[in-house]
C-alpha cells in the first residue's frame, strides 16, 4: 500500500511530537508538516500536556489558540526548549536546510536561533545531495529598495524572483516583508552563501538554516527515521 504524502507527513509529525514533555516552552513551526504537529500537541494538551508555545507565523498562532494550545512570547521567555518545524529541502549527511517556501523564514530563524533543540519534520521527497537542488533560497528583504537588494543577490550568481500573492500583488510575510526566491542550483558551501547573503543591506535573513537542526524526522513508505547531524548527538 502506498501512503499519499500528507500521511508521510502526520507520521513524521507524530513521531517528533515524542520529544515534547511537559514545562516546556515549544517553537511551532509553520507550514503543512508543522500543521501535523501543531494538531497534535492540541490533543496532547487536551489530554493534560501541559506546555506554552511561541509561534513561527501568525498562521500557526491562530491554529494553536483554537485548539487550547497556551502561546507567549519573547517578551515573557527569551529561551526556547524546542522547536519543531518542516523544511523545503534537507541536505543529506549535514542536515543543513533550506526553509522559507511558506513565507515565515524570518520568524522561524528567530525562533531556532533560540531554541535548545531544533527537530525538523519531513517526508523523504525533501532529502537531496546539495541544497538548492530542486528549491531556490526564499530571502526576506525589505521593500524599500527592492529592486537594489535583488541586483545585490544576483550578483552573488543566482537569479531572484519577488514572490507574488497573486497576479497583481506581492507577498507580504507577517513582519511586513517582501521575499526574493533566489535560485542558485545545487550550493557547495551553504555556510558561506549564508554569510555573504546577509551581509548585504535589505535582506533581513535568508531560508539557509546552516548547523541548525538537532534533528530531522523523515518520514516514507518505509518507515520513521530520525537522524542527527554526523557530529551531534541527540541531548
Ligand atoms: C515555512 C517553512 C516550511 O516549514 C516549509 O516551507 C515546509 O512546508 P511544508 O511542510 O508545507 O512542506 O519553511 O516558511
Amino acid at each position: 500500500m502506498t501512503m499519499d504524502r500528507d500521511a508521510l507527513k502526520r507520521a513524521a509529525a507524530l513521531r517528533a511530537i515524542d520529544f515534547v514533555e511537559s514545562g516546556m516552552i515549544l517553537g511551532l513551526g509553520t507550514g503543512s508538516t508543522a500543521a501535523f504537529v501543531i494538531e497534535a500537541l492540541g490533543a496532547r494538551v487536551a489530554a493534560g500536556l501541559d506546555i506554552l508555545a511561541i509561534p513561527t507565523s501568525e498562521r500557526s498562532a491562530a491554529q494553536a489558540r483554537q485548539l487550547g494550545i497556551r502561546l507567549e512570547s519573547f517578551a515573557e521567555h527569551q529561551r526556547i526548549d524546542l522547536t519543531i518545524d518542516g523544511a523545503d529541502e534537507v541536505e543529506e549527511g549535514t542536515l543543513n536546510l533550506i526553509k522559507g517556501l511558506g513565507g515565515a523564514l524570518l520568524r522561524e530563524k528567530i525562533v531556532a536561533a533560540a531554541s535548545d533543540r531544533l527537530v525538523i519534520v519531513v517526508d523523504h521527497d525533501k532529502l537531496v545531495p546539495r541544497l538548492g537542488t530542486h528549491t531556490p533560497v526564499p530571502v526576506e528583504v525589505a521593500q524599500f529598495g527592492w529592486q537594489a537588494t535583488a541586483a545585490a543577490l544576483g550578483r552573488l550568481g543566482s537569479t531572484p524572483k519577488l514572490r507574488l500573492a497573486t497576479e497583481d500583488h506581492q507577498f507580504i510575510t507577517d513582519g511586513g516583508n517582501y521575499i526574493l526566491d533566489c535560485a542558485f542550483g545545487p550550493i557547495a558551501d551553504p555556510q558561506r552563501l549564508e554569510r555573504r547573503i546577509e551581509m548585504i543591506v535589505g535582506v533581513f535573513e535568508s531560508g539557509l538554516f546552516v548547523g541548525r537542526s538537532t534533528a530531522v524526522v523523515m518520514a516514507s513508505t518505509s518507515g520513521v527515521a530520525v537522524m542527527t547531524p554526523a557530529e551531534r548527538k541527540l541531548p
